[in-house]
């Protein structure tokens, strides 16, 4: 009378031991390539392709571009004389935070340059790429490449690319200055993303 009682627990117990294999198995897999993979599995994920579903990330942070003080992370490398600006050029290794605070949490990085092309008004080309470091995306990064007439209110400039999690990505980031300072130039600014990928 024990044997049945004993199977269905050594039954249970193999399910739960399965099922808890199962879980890991699927959390790996989820973050799998959120950094770069061997070029065999990239090739497996794209011949996956046609059973995936697109997805919709948004993504909210603020980036802080600080030219001023001892540890700058933006740096002049072009110097011009304009009134708009036109042909200087900063490289960025932007930290890019949870809240708009410098000491908010970390989240990733800018990292690329902007320059100005506004031969009548201020205009910025952005070419940079923002890398995340945040568990879920650890590693991934998202492309942007636009126009950024930086003195509007609203900025808004496409995601050309992505790579780990946001493979494919397009769609487009908002951006809207949250502080400016006008004698140094250091600003924070508010991003928002809305990616689609897969
Ligand atoms: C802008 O930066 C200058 C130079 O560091 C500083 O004196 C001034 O207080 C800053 N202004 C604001 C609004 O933070």
């Amino acid at each position: 009378m024990a044997k049945p009682g004993l199977t269905a627990m050594v039954v249970a117990a193999v399910a739960l031991v399965v099922a808890a294999v199962a879980l890991v198995v699927a959390m790996v897999a989820k973050h799998a390539h959120a950094e770069a993979d061997d070029p065999e599995k990239v090739d497996a994920w794209f011949n996956g392709l046609s059973h995936a579903d697109r997805k919709t990330t948004r993504l909210h942070f603020y980036f802080h571009d600080t030219l001023s003080g001892r540890n700058p992370t933006a740096v002049r490398i072009a110097e011009a004389k304009s009134p708009t600006g036109f042909g200087v050029v900063n490289m960025i290794d932007d930290p890019l935070t949870k809240g708009p605070e410098p000491e908010s949490p970390l989240v990733g990085r800018a990292q690329g340059f902007y320059g100005s092309v506004g031969l009548e008004s201020m205009a910025l080309h952005m070419s940079m790429n923002l890398v995340f470091t945040t568990p879920e995306y650890h590693g991934s990064t998202l492309s942007i490449l636009g126009r950024n007439p930086a003195l509007e209110t609203y900025r808004e400039m496409p995601i050309v690319g992505g790579t780990g999690v946001f493979r494919l990505a397009s769609g487009v980031v908002t951006a809207k200055t949250y502080f400016l300072n006008l004698t140094t130039g250091d600003a924070v600014v508010e991003y928002k993303v809305i990616a689609l990928h897969y």
